[in-house]
């Protein structure tokens, strides 16, 4: 039978110390990362989020559709405004027809850095064949530790140009802990397991601005599920994970009995100017046959020179199971959007200076003021937003050096684009920098998405097609749009409302890297937006009430 859980969350300041800096941050009940969520497919959640500190804060359920519950998604000023300190908000949804690793964390500035937490949707069938028999579940954290308050450490961000990369401040975690490589630490996270068992790791990347390889010292990595989806099993030695994305991998234990450290380190894309990979964040298996003196091994992780280890593991990303759809051959949609930064005026009054700015069809998006879109759309409210989301980019002929006419100058608006229930969808993203800047994750709200064709270079409406994986593509709700390449993705628009789509790298997003979509109602109330179950926090400018 399904159940109903009830969970009551207090948004509140911890005092905490990692990598020898005690600061006071928002958390999750006074957890970081916050308390593990673990449910069955076809349960409800009913999670009441109370502000207790000072930011403002919106609680977002990463991957979950949110079919019927649009006002439970979270995006700030996107689906609701955002809970002021004293006020909460009650998040109800079930999760239907889904089932995998997925994360839950605040939708607001850069909050998330410290609020968020595993959301883990038991199958209702039991887990395909090819998993086995799992001895264990152990989710694995990807976070960053920023040294001081992360929206603080943004604010600072957003009033330079400094390449993030060149903060030292930034220390990666796994569940919470950089681990023994680091100082003040007091050694790893030890997670003790039998020989010859097999664990699932169920890895989540909520860091804000890094791409990560995991890695477990010795062991092969068996790949089976990414983003909800399942995946047809491959083994790899490492795995790459976006800011967003979210890994399911079994782990035979069948070395000699010991300790392996496990973890994440800085990767896989080369960047120029990017520092020598930074010090891994380690955790540990421990054999429990074990000897108390064996020196424990280290992972070894691919170095940042080339994008083979990276473009190998694309390559064999295929759906498996029930994550195999036949997508409709006929497209409703079908465009070809632009990706990347470039340089706009900053918002009036003055005195104001040109900034660098994200950009997807060379458009800043802003948040409406004092409202959300998805208030705002469904009270017929005027003036919040434009319905003229631009179709044609400015021009693909782009020269991927930075330095391309069209796209050195963008412009800001609160632009979407609607779609018609039931559109089949096709969107080419074309990254239009080669060097210097990672690749997108291209993060969608409402949807998975099917990842049908990714290269490199300009893309080639004529040619690029032909290769496109139209028989088994992996499903995801995050995927990297390759620096100076391009990502093909296809999903069909079945879920009635507003759904954001913003690059999960968080100083992207918070320079604009991102768009909505309205999608309207179908037939009857099964294909329409549902009101909201609970009151929404108050607005301070039109919406609801
Ligand atoms: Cu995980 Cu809109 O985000
Ligand atoms: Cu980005």
């Amino acid at each position: 039978a399904w159940k109903t859980h009830y969970l009551d969350w207090e948004i509140k300041n911890a005092t905490l110390t990692r990598d020898c800096h005690t600061v006071s941050v928002a958390t999750v009940n006074g957890m970081f990362p916050g308390p593990i969520v673990e449910i069955n497919e076809g349960d409800t959640l009913v999670i009441k989020v109370t502000n207790k500190q000072i930011y403002p804060v919106t609680m977002h359920w990463h991957g979950i559709r949110q079919f019927h519950t649009n006002y439970a998604d979270g995006p700030a000023h996107i689906t609701q405004c955002p809970i002021q300190t004293g006020g909460s908000y009650i998040y109800e949804f079930t999760v239907d027809s889904q089932r995998g690793t997925f994360f839950y964390h605040a939708h607001i500035d850069w909050l998330r850095a410290t609020v968020h937490g595993a959301l883990i949707v038991h199958p209702l069938k039991k887990l395909p064949s090819t998993y086995g028999k799992v001895e264990q579940e152990i989710p694995v954290i990807i976070g960053e530790w920023f040294g001081m308050p992360a929206n603080q450490y943004e604010a600072g961000f957003l009033n330079t140009l400094e390449p993030l990369e060149n903060a030292t401040s930034i220390t990666p975690t796994i569940n919470g802990y950089p681990g023994p490589k680091y100082n003040c630490s007091k050694g790893a996270q030890v997670f003790k397991v039998e020989k010859k068992k097999t664990y699932l790791l169920r890895i989540i990347n909520a860091a804000l601005n890094n791409d990560y390889w995991f890695s477990v010292a010795d062991h092969k990595l068996t790949v089976v599920g990414a983003d909800g989806n399942y995946l047809k099993p491959f083994t790899t030695k490492y795995l790459p994970l976006l800011p967003g994305q979210t890994t399911d991998v079994l782990v035979t234990t069948n070395q000699k009995p010991g300790k392996y450290y496990f973890g994440i380190n800085v990767g896989p894309i080369p960047i120029v100017g990017r520092p020598p990979p930074r010090i891994p964040a380690l955790a540990m298996f421990e054999y429990e046959e074990a000897s108390s003196s064996a020196s424990p091994v280290t992972p070894k992780f691919p170095n940042n020179v080339t994008l083979k280890p990276l473009n190998q593991y694309v390559a064999k990303l295929h759906a498996f199971g029930d994550s195999v759809i036949t997508l409709p051959k006929k497209l409703n949609k079908d465009l070809i959007w632009t990706i990347g930064t470039a340089w706009v005026d900053c918002k009036k009054p003055e005195p104001c200076v040109q900034k660098v700015m994200g950009m997807i069809q060379n458009i800043s998006f802003d948040d409406p003021v004092g409202t959300s879109i998805l208030q705002a759309y469904a009270s017929g409210a005027n003036g919040v937003y434009q319905t003229n989301f631009p179709d044609e980019a400015p021009s693909l002929k782009v020269n991927l050096t930075g330095t391309d006419p069209h796209y050195r100058n963008g412009t800001r608006g609160t632009r979407v684009k609607t779609l018609n229930f039931g559109d089949n969808v096709r969107i080419v993203f074309q990254n239009v920098f080669a060097a210097g800047i990672l690749d997108h994750p291209v993060h969608l709200h409402g949807h998975d998405f099917y990842v049908i064709g990714r290269g490199y270079g300009i893309y080639n409406s004529a040619k690029d097609p032909k290769s496109f994986n139209l028989v088994d593509p992996p499903a995801y709700n995050t995927f990297g749009v390759p620096n100076g390449g391009w990502l093909a993705i296809q999903f069909i628009a079945n879920n009635p409302g507003v759904w954001l789509l913003h690059c999960h790298f968080d100083r992207h997003k918070s320079w604009g890297m991102e768009m909505v979509f309205i999608t309207k109602n179908g037939h009857g109330s099964a294909q329409s937006l549902a009101p909201p179950l609970h009151p929404l926090p108050k607005c301070t400018a039109g919406g609801l009430p």
